[in-house]
């Protein structure tokens, strides 16, 4: 369903064209990335510098068009600009500031491509090789991490006003659903987005982390240039499944990244394959390799891959990690022989 609302978006915006490069707004175009969670539509459009106001007609245009097709409860969009990123490259300087030795970025073009699924058993993979790991949910869209970690409680402060951390599995958790008026998440703009996310780094008893995880929203909107020029990133890992729409978004993630200079520390796919119980064959739903191809042309590390497995369903809505459930299970492994490629790369 979701997927059809995006074609429909798609022939909308590629009426239109960049005022600045000339190109139509079409899925391929970098600067432009959209996704649809649950009848709410956030588009983003990318532009070079302090250009915004050339945009805004194409911005109420693209809105009144979008807002007519069937089943939308509403529509954002926003315009970003990449111009902070040059102004600060000094990465000590940033505003977002905790004390963790690796800041990991988890991303994707496309929603619903497993992300958050991936966070929490690499988080918890990470914390079983003996690390001390923060998994930060920054999914200003529909955070889901603290239901699939099996947390159902509220942080508190502490007499320093600030958030403690809720914990499960050895692992600190914090949403910024705890603080986001759900009411209203899809209509945030950058100012609200950057104060949430601030209060998340500078807010937080965090305490000491060897690696704090941030599962972000998907597309390319605010959260991710926010955290891009205000924190510390180590890089980013960009989640994708094989098919050629969730490859065409990945690419947005990690060309978006690239603009902002955050290293993309590798790129994992989700869903690979499905084996049958009858006939014990791998079956590529999604089709074959797509991920690791895009990989090697885009001279990106391949990180592993992981098949889709009802098991590991059922652990996410049952807020216990595959990792927990299962330790010895093959999925299990798969994340292991992810966390500790990470571990090396980032040593
Ligand atoms: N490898 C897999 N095998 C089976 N189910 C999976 C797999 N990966 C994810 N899922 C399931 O697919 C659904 C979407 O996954 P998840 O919520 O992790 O995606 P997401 O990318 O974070 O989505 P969103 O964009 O909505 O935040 C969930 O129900 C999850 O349990
Ligand atoms: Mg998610």
């Amino acid at each position: 369903m979701s997927d059809e609302i995006l074609s429909l978006i798609y022939t909308f915006s590629k009426k239109f064209s960049d005022p600045e490069t000339n190109l139509s707004f079409d899925p391929k175009n970098q600067n432009i990335s959209a996704v649809v969670k649950d009848g709410n539509v956030n588009i983003s459009l990318l532009v070079k510098g302090q250009k915004e106001d050339l945009y805004l007609n194409i911005v109420r245009l693209l809105k009144n068009n979008v807002e007519q097709i069937s089943g939308i409860l509403s529509v954002n969009v926003i315009i970003n600009s990449d111009v902070e990123s040059t102004k600060t490259n000094n990465r000590d300087n940033r505003r977002f500031k905790i004390d963790a030795k690796n800041i990991v970025a988890i991303a994707s073009g496309k929603g619903g491509v497993g992300k958050s699924t991936f966070s929490v058993n690499l988080a918890t993979a990470l914390s079983l090789l003996d690390l001390k790991i923060g998994l930060l949910d920054a999914d200003i869209y529909g955070p889901s991490i603290p239901r699939m970690m099996g947390i159902s409680k509220k942080p508190i402060m502490n007499e320093n006003k600030k958030l403690i951390p809720l914990e499960n599995y050895g692992i600190k958790l914090m949403s910024i659903g705890f603080i986001l008026d759900s009411e209203a998440p899809t209509i945030w703009r950058g100012p609200m987005v950057m104060k949430a996310l601030e209060q998340m780094f500078n807010g937080v008893e965090w305490g000491e982390l060897d690696y704090l995880l941030i599962d972000l929203p998907p597309g390319t909107g605010d959260a991710q240039l926010t955290l891009a020029q205000s924190s510390k990133l180590s890089g980013s890992i960009v989640i994708s499944t094989p098919q050629d729409v969730a490859l065409t978004d990945a690419r947005k993630g990690i060309n978006m990244f690239k603009k902002v200079n955050v290293d993309i520390l590798g790129i994992v796919e989700n869903m690979s394959y499905f084996i049958c119980n009858n006939c014990n064959q791998k079956h590529y739903i999604f089709s074959k390799d797509g991920v690791k191809k895009e990989a090697e042309e885009s001279k990106i590390p391949f990180l592993g891959e992981i098949p889709i497995d009802t098991n590991l369903r059922i652990q996410s809505d049952n807020g216990i990690p595959a990792l927990i459930d299962n330790p010895d299970g093959e999925i299990s492994k798969k994340f292991i022989s992810i966390a500790k490629n990470l571990k090396k790369s980032l040593d």
